[in-house]
């Protein structure tokens, strides 16, 4: 029998391709499986099949269970899962997304249907799961905004430049805004927060672009971690994600303190019904002055992220 996780369906955002979705999307689904035991279900949605390699290089699994195409043409996501760890589940990315635009348009030619076409689908997964990753392409295809219907909470990157800072705008007016409009209470999906990445704390243009963030959206809306440009997260890219230095567990604490403040901001939203007056204290890295902090001193460097069991 399922027990009840009341999980909530989670997608990194935004409209400008090669900010760290990916990265960020797939190293949140790995630090929270296996640091803090979290129940995951990381999905790939994006023909380019970046977070399939990383999963690929990470845990060495060339052999997948089927794709998404299978899960979403035949009505079974759970079939089409692959195990990675105890916490941690995958269902690998499609060489086509056209494809599954093409079906889905084909299958529900309503639009009301089809934005709400999985609608079933993630209240099953809701039950399996603690939290459920998709990775999406950077656009807006009617699968991404069918996902983004009826998933519950959006983290909205932004990177600190002013054309990056208009495209979040536009996303939020062209995309959200009018799936709002249109369905009023039938969606329910929030922004919990927007996380700064690719930020260089040497630009003096960065760091005004943080502060007009902050003035816009209200300090309680920002992540208090910001991912900084890395060339330890670019090498995860080439070689996947590892655990095996000081470098290592410094970026694990990064991503430990962004998922706690992930899970803190969404309680706190259930509780209040709203994310103003929030706030959080990283424990386990400084991202700013790229420290290591009590808590994430406490990460045990075991290597690679593990196959089976959890890190500590
Ligand atoms: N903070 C970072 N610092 C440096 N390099 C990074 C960082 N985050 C990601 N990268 C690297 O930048 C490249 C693009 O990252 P990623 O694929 O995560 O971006 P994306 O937003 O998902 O791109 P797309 O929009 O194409 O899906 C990758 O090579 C990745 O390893
Ligand atoms: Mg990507």
């Amino acid at each position: 029998m399922l027990t009840a996780h009341n999980g909530k369906v989670i997608i990194m955002t935004n409209m400008k391709g090669g900010i760290g979705k990916t990265t960020d999307n797939d190293l949140l689904s790995i630090v929270g499986s296996q640091l803090f035991h979290k129940k995951i279900l990381l999905v790939d949605y994006d023909q380019q099949r970046n977070t399939t390699s990383n999963i690929t290089s990470t845990f060495q699994i060339t052999n997948y269970n089927n794709s998404l195409s299978y899960a979403i043409e035949n009505h079974n996501w759970l079939g089409s899962i692959t195990k990675l760890s105890d916490n941690l589940d995958f269902i690998a990315g499609s060489f086509s997304s056209k494809g599954l635009v093409d079906w889905l348009n084909e299958q529900f030619p309503q639009g009301e249907k089809r934005d709400f076409a999985f609608k079933d689908t993630f209240d099953e997964l809701r039950n399996v799961y603690d939290y459920i990753f998709i990775d999406c392409p950077p656009s807006a295809d009617n699968l991404v905004q069918s996902f983004i219907t009826t998933c519950d909470y959006i983290v909205q990157l932004q990177e600190l430049k002013r054309f990056a800072m208009e495209g979040t705008q536009t996303f939020t007016d062209e995309v959200l805004l009018k799936l709002i409009a249109a369905y009023q209470d039938k969606v329910h999906f929030q922004i919990i927060g927007i996380l700064p990445v690719l930020f260089s704390s040497r630009m003096d243009r960065q760091k005004e672009h943080l502060r007009i963030l902050k003035d816009r959206y209200g300090e309680s809306n920002i992540f208090a971690t910001i991912i900084k440009g890395s060339d330890r997260l670019e090498i995860y890219g080439e070689d996947g994600i590892r655990l095996k230095d000081y470098f290592d567990r410094r970026i694990w604490g990064i991503f430990a303190d962004i998922f706690c403040e992930l899970e803190q901001r969404i309680q706190y939203y259930e509780r209040t019904g709203d994310t103003e007056g929030f706030s959080y204290t990283p424990q386990f890295a400084d991202s700013i002055k790229n420290k290591i902090l009590a808590k994430g001193r406490e990460i045990k460097i075991n290597g690679v992220a593990t196959t089976s069991g959890s890190i500590k």
